[in-house]
This record gives C-alpha cells, structure tokens and sequence, in this order.
C-alpha cells in the first residue's frame, strides 16, 4: 500500500510512519515542520520505503501532485495545541479547517481510497456528562475544538456527497516518546517528566483535580490502522478509557522515576475543559480497537525514553 502521513514528522505522526515503516509500507511523509521536526523521523527516512516531503496542507497543487497513487492518508498535520489557538484564531482555521478542506479535495481528486483525520476529545467542551460518547452533542471551548470539529464535518460530507470514504478519530490526550516538552504549549506529560527529571516544581494550572483519560501513542497508532485497514467510517473516540487527575499524575510520574518535587500552582486557563473520560465501545466494535498500554505502562516506556 502507499500510504500519506500528513504532519509525519510530528509527535503522533511520527509514530505512525513507524509502524507503516515496519509494515513495509511505502510511506510519504508531508509536513512543514511547523511544530515537526527531522530528528522524529530520521531513522525511518533510512528504510528504502519512507520519503519525506516538506510542504503545508494549505498548498492545494502539491497536495494534488504527493496524493497520486497513494491508498490511504493519514492526516495529522495541524497547529495542535488550544492555547495557540486562542493566541492566534486565524493561524489554527488555516492549517486545520483550510488544510483539511485541501487535504480531501487532493483526496477525492486523486482517487484516494479513504482519509483519516485526527480529531480531538475538545470538540466535547466541559458537557459534564462523563464517558463522552461520540453521539452528544459537541461544545467547543477554543478555536482548536472548533477546527476540529468542523474537519470532523468536511469529512463526512466527503464521504456523503463524493463517496470518499472518510473516517475521524477523535484523540484523548495522547503522551509517550517524542512528545515535545520545550514549547510554551507543550502537553502535560512531557513538561512534568521533564521538569520532574531535572528536580524542579511542574506548574500545575488551577487545583489540579482536573481528569484525563491519558492514552499512550501506540494504542493510537493501533486505532489508526486497525481503522484504516476496516470499511468503518464515521466519528470514533481513541482513548484508554480511564481517567486520573493532574495531581495523581505527578505523583506517579514522580514513583516511576523515583524523585519527588513540590508542585507549583496558577490560575486555570481559559479553554481547558475541567474532566474528560471517552467511552471506546464504538471502535470497539467497528474496528477491534483494543488499548493495551495503561497510564503506568505508558509512563514507563516514555520516562526510559526522555531519560536517554
Ligand atoms: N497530542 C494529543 O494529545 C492530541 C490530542 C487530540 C488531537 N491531536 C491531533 O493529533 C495530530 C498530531 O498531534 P501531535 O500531538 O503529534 O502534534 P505535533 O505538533 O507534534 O504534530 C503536528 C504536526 O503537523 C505539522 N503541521 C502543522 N501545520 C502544518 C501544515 N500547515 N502543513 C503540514 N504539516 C503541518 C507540524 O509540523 C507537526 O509535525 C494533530 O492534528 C492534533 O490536533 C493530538
């Protein structure tokens, strides 16, 4: 198969073209190194299968030129991150809602046989009705939900109107090696080990009873194929399906590597939703996802990497 990993030299992105690497797979991957970066995906480049192409989503003609011939696209490029969105409105709808649009359009032009989009748990907002099921009613809180949730829109209207077969994986707080923890916007997990490594306080923002369902990044490499390879289309949750708090976490993060720091507290930020826990049973059931890694498992395989 030829397969398009968009934002394939990202966090997410990069895992993927791991496993479709080692699949045997000949794999494109199309990125703009916006937040992506070479050393992701250096050791994959090296199997005669994988090639890399440095592009955006929002160039309509390239895309029409990488997609030919190609079976699958696995669209992870995006300005991924609710507090970018807030700083800038404008950039997010661009790269996500624009480049989703091109990223079908070059799809159904070049004959493609299905698109995956990496959705998100924030199209769910602060609903308190928990595990989130993908039949409520949405609720975005940021510009980033609502990039999300309007590429959710685009694709089934693609599959609707132009039988491109489309499907969305709407991801709960993804974490494992590769994550990267130096941006201002850097997810939770990657900035606790980080800090906690170096003996200092991780910030907590608001009192740190905030949940999540973490899940770790190859249970989500294992919904993408698993999705890709089925007839399934629709919206899905990816997730592990359990949920602890900011504070609970920390103190995990801080038994696994065996150091323990005060947590330093500010102010909740605007856009972050309070609790979030998925339901899986629709993925379950549509294409056999399964998640094998738990939190503590998760965190294992990820400190040994931030570690080395
Ligand atoms: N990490 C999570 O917990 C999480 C949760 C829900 C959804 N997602 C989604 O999963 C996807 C991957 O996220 P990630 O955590 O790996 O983030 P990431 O920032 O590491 O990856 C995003 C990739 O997209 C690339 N990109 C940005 N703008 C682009 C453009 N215009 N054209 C081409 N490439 C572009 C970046 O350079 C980067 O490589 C994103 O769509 C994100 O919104 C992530």
């Amino acid at each position: 198969m030829k397969y398009i990993v968009t934002g394939g030299a990202g966090f997410i992105g990069s895992h993927i073209v791991e496993e479709l690497s080692r699949q045997e797979h000949e794999t494109v991957i199309f990125d703009n190194l916006f937040s992506g970066k070479m050393e992701n995906i250096q050791p994959f480049l090296k199997e005669g299968n994988v090639s890399f192409v440095q592009g955006s989503v929002t160039d309509l003609p390239l895309l029409k030129k990488i997609f030919e011939g190609a079976d699958g696209i696995f669209h992870e490029g995006a300005i991924a991150s609710v507090p970018r969105s807030i700083a800038n409105p404008l950039a997010t709808n661009e790269a996500n809602v624009t480049g989703t649009l091109n990223v079908l359009d070059a799809a159904r032009n070049c004959g493609v046989r299905k698109v995956l989009f990496a959705s998100s748990s924030s199209v769910y907002g602060n609903t308190p009705t928990l595990p989130k099921r993908e039949d409520m009613t949405p609720n975005p809180l940021s510009p980033y939900a609502v990039s999300k949730l309007t590429g959710e829109h685009y694709l089934k209207v693609f599959s609707e109107v132009y039988g491109l077969k489309t499907l969305s994986l709407r991801y709960f707080n993804v974490f494992g090696p590769r994550q990267d923890p130096k941006s201002e916007y850097a997810a939770v997990i990657p900035k606790f080990i980080t800090k906690i490594l170096n003996h200092e306080s991780p910030t907590i923002y608001g009192d740190g009873g905030q949940t999540r369902d973490f899940t770790y990044v190859k249970d989500v490499v294992q919904a993408n194929i698993r999705a890709m390879e089925s007839d399934a289309e629709g919206v899905f949750n990816v997730a592990y399906c359990k949920r602890i708090d900011l504070n609970e976490l920390a103190t995990l993060i801080m038994d696994i590597i065996g150091i323990t720091v005060p947590m330093l507290y500010e102010p909740a930020r605007t856009g972050d939703v309070r609790d979030s826990l998925a339901d899986i049973r629709r993925a379950q059931e549509a294409f056999g996802y399964a998640p094998e890694y738990t939190v503590k498992t998760g965190l294992k395989e990820t400190i040994a990497w931030y570690r080395k």
